[in-house]
C-alpha cells in the first residue's frame, strides 16, 4: 500500500510515522485511518527486527487534532455506530502491536488525537502538546475509545471533568495525572521516543510482546487478566530467550536475545 498521509522511517529499526495532513492539523479522514489499518494490522507486523514504533504529527502545531469533522457530520445513527467501530478497531491493533509504540505528542492531541494517543503504549509529550476530548463542544461524543481509556489513564472523576468540560491540559498535567509517561521541551519528542524504545529493545521481544498482551487482558471483557498472565508465563518458560537470560544472569554477562 502506498500512503499517502503517513510517512514511515526506519531509524535504527524503529518506525518513525508521521502523519502528514499539517494543513488539517492531521485530523484523522477515512484515508488516514485505512493506513493505519495497514500499518499496524499488516505491514508493521511483517518488519522483522522492528524494534518499536513511534506516532507523530507533521508540522509544529498538532500531533492529531481529532478525527476530520468534515467527514462524519452527516451520518445517521448507524452510519455513525459503523464509523466508531471502525475506529476502535483500527486503534485495537495499535494498542494490541506487539512491539512498543510510543505517541511522541507535539501539539494538539483532541479528540481522535486524544484517542489515538492513548492507544499507543506510552506517551511523551512535547511543550506544546494540549490533551483534550472536546467532542462535546460539537454535540457528540468520543468513539474511538476515548470515553474508556480516558478512564483507565487518569481514573473516573477526573476523566468526566474533562470529557464534559471539553477542557484541554498541558504536557505537565499530563504527566502528573497520568496520562503522559514523559514531559519533554518542543522538538525531542522523538527523540526522547526514541530512547524508550531502545531500552525496551534490550529486553526479550516475546516477553515483551506478552507484557503487552497481559496488560491488555486486565481491561478486556472477555479475558481474565490473571488467568491470561498465567498462560502468558508458561509461554515465556518455553522460549529460548528465556534459557539465554537466566544463563546470562547466572553467568553475570549481558543477555543476547533472539526473539525465539
Ligand atoms: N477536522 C477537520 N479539520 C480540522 C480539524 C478536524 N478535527 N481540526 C482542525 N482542522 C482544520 C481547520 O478546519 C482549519 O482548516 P482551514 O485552514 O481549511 O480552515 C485548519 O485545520 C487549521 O485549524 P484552525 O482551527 O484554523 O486552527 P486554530 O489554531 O485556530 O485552532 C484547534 C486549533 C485545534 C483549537 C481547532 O482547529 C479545533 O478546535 N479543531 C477541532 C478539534 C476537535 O473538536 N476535535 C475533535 C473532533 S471529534
Amino acid at each position: 500500500m502506498n500512503y499517502q498521509n503517513l510517512l514511515v522511517n526506519i531509524e535504527d529499526q524503529i518506525a518513525v510515522i508521521t502523519i502528514t495532513r499539517e494543513k488539517a492539523l492531521n485530523a484523522l479522514n477515512t484515508q488516514t485511518m485505512l493506513e493505519l489499518r495497514h500499518f499496524f494490522g499488516e505491514a508493521g507486523l511483517q518488519m522483522e527486527g522492528l524494534k518499536g514504533v513511534i506516532l507523530t504529527g507533521a508540522g509544529e502545531k498538532a500531533f492529531v487534532a481529532g478525527a476530520d469533522i468534515t467527514e462524519f457530520n452527516e451520518l445517521d445513527a448507524a452510519q455513525g455506530s459503523a464509523f466508531a467501530r471502525r475506529g476502535q478497531q483500527i486503534f485495537a491493533l495499535i494498542e494490541q502491536f506487539p512491539r512498543p509504540v510510543v505517541a511522541a505528542v507535539n501539539g494538539f492531541a483532541l479528540g481522535g488525537g486524544c484517542e489515538l494517543a492513548m492507544a499507543c503504549h506510552l506517551r511523551v509529550a512535547g511543550e506544546k502538546a494540549k490533551f483534550g476530548q472536546p467532542e462535546v463542544n460539537l454535540g457528540i461524543i468520543p468513539g474511538y475509545g476515548g470515553t474508556q481509556r480516558l478512564v483507565q489513564y487518569i481514573g473516573k472523576g477526573k476523566a468526566l471533568e474533562l470529557l464534559m468540560t471539553a477542557d484541554m491540559i498541558d504536557a505537565a498535567e499530563a504527566v502528573r495525572l497520568g496520562l503522559a509517561n514523559y514531559a519533554v521541551p518542543a522538538g525531542e519528542e522523538v527523540g526522547k521516543a526514541k530512547e524508550l524504545i531502545e531500552k525496551i529493545a534490550t529486553k526479550a521481544p516475546l516477553a515483551i510482546a506478552r507484557v503487552i498482551e497481559s496488560v491488555n487482558a486486565y481491561f478486556s471483557a472477555e479475558e481474565d487478566g490473571f488467568a491470561a498472565e498465567i498462560s502468558a508465563f508458561g509461554a515465556c518458560c518455553e522460549t529460548a530467550d528465556f534459557r539465554e537470560g537466566a544463563a546470562a544472569f547466572v553467568e553475570k554477562r549481558k543477555a543476547n536475545f533472539l526473539g525465539k
